[in-house]
């Protein structure tokens, strides 16, 4: 689908990486490229006709990006530099005043670094209790381990909707209303869902989701905080200065914006903002839905034919998400992925930033692919055909 819009794919080159970040279509860098050259100017600060222009653009992003997810209002839509930025404010931000010492926060072991590390940091400077839903079989997230895992003292489930790994697809929608019943609320990474599936933020009732722009055909540099307003609202800022304030004096009073300008100090990725709005539209033309079904339909010719080889391992055969973790009998996965490279075949390798995994996995590294939209079967039939290399093991060096 669309392979004309993206540069790199006529190069040849087969990206099975998407999940570390997507290819660009050409829009990306001319819309940056209209930004900086025609309208450069900063938001919300000028009163004149590119500043007023550079606002509304950056405006219009936002309430794309509120229809897009679902949100109620375009106040519930902060941008930030990534979802990582998104996690951290949200959990020092927010959690860090409304959590105290002994309350629980309930993670997996095979979350991200990003929705892991910030929690560690805060549990160490507030006392809270860090437990691990149990993972099944499958290294899957059941409602069912969930509600086994909730106690009297649970305050807060942090989870990926889509794990970058394993790629399973959490039931968020029955996390959430179970959590909900007992006073618990519910962080979502999206950073692996959002570009790929449906997220509706208000049918699946979330409390926050943290995603980033260049996992889907985005910029680099932006990531977006969803709260639910009420929440947002009481989210204390964790960084302070331009933009932010309405007014303060010599005597230490000061003033802060509302929503959502209280939450973006600093002058704002304008550009990048702007340009992923042109993105938004595009993957709108597109149709979330038939990037899912697309990815199915490769996933499922991907595990096929990856099964055909006796050498690979697949470690998550029954995801549903564009995500495959495998390894090649006896070759170290890095290796691997240097050897996909000389045939211009991109593959990430390594723990991916989900270090606690192997506890569940039993293996410590794996090979990764995950696809886009714009995969085909023919990629993979050439994938295929490079693994099946007789001589593979001599060529790793
Ligand atoms: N989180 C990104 C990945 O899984 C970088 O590759």
């Amino acid at each position: 689908m669309n392979r004309d819009d993206f540069k790199l794919l006529q190069t040849g080159l087969i990206y099975f990486d998407n999940g570390a970040t997507t290819l660009k279509p050409t829009l990306l860098s001319e819309a940056l490229s209209d930004y900086y050259n025609f309208y450069s100017s900063n938001a919300h600060r000028g009163d004149y006709t590119i500043s007023l222009k550079a606002s509304n653009m950056y405006e219009k992003t936002r309430k794309l990006v509120k229809d897009f997810i679902g949100a109620r209002s375009s106040k519930e839509i902060i941008f930030t530099s990534g979802a990582t930025d998104s996690l951290n404010k949200i959990i020092f931000g927010y959690f860090r005043n409304h959590l105290k010492k002994g309350d629980e926060v309930l993670l997996t072991k095979s979350e991200h670094a990003s929705n892991i590390l910030p929690w560690f940091e805060l549990a160490d400077e507030l006392g809270l209790i860090i437990n691990y839903i149990p993972l099944n079989e499958n290294h899957e997230v059941t409602t069912e381990n969930v509600i086994k895992s909730i106690t009297a003292k649970t305050k807060v489930i942090s989870i990926a909707h889509v794990t970058n790994v394993v790629g399973d697809i959490r039931p968020i929608k029955e996390i959430c209303a179970y959590a909900h019943k007992n006073n618990i609320l519910v962080v979502v990474d999206g950073a692996q869902s959002v570009p790929h599936i449906k997220v509706d933020v208000e049918d699946l009732d979330i409390d926050f989701l943290a995603f980033s722009a260049h996992k889907m055909c985005g910029p680099t540099g932006v990531g977006i905080l969803y709260g639910k307003e009420k929440l947002l609202k009481d989210t204390r800022p964790i960084i302070f200065g331009g933009g932010m304030n309405a007014e303060f004096s010599t005597d230490g009073r000061r003033f802060y914006k509302e929503l959502p300008g209280l939450l973006e100090a600093g002058t704002p990725n304008v550009g990048d903002v702007i340009a992923f709005g042109y993105i938004l539209e595009y993957l709108n033309n597109i149709g979330i839905n038939n990037i899912t079904n697309e990815e199915k339909k490769l996933r499922t010719y991907l595990i096929k034919r990856l099964k055909e080889i006796p050498q690979i391992k697949i470690y998550n055969e029954h995801s549903d998400s564009a995500i495959i973790a495998f390894n090649y009998l006896d070759i170290f996965p890095q290796d691997l992925a240097i050897y996909l490279d000389k045939y211009n075949i991109c593959v990430r390798a390594g723990s991916h930033c989900a270090k606690m995994l192997k506890e569940e996995l039993e293996i410590k590294n794996t090979c990764r692919i995950s696809l886009y939209f714009y995969n085909t079967k023919e990629e993979i039939d050439y994938l295929i055909k490079v693994l099946q290399n007789p001589n593979i093991k001599n060529e790793l060096f």
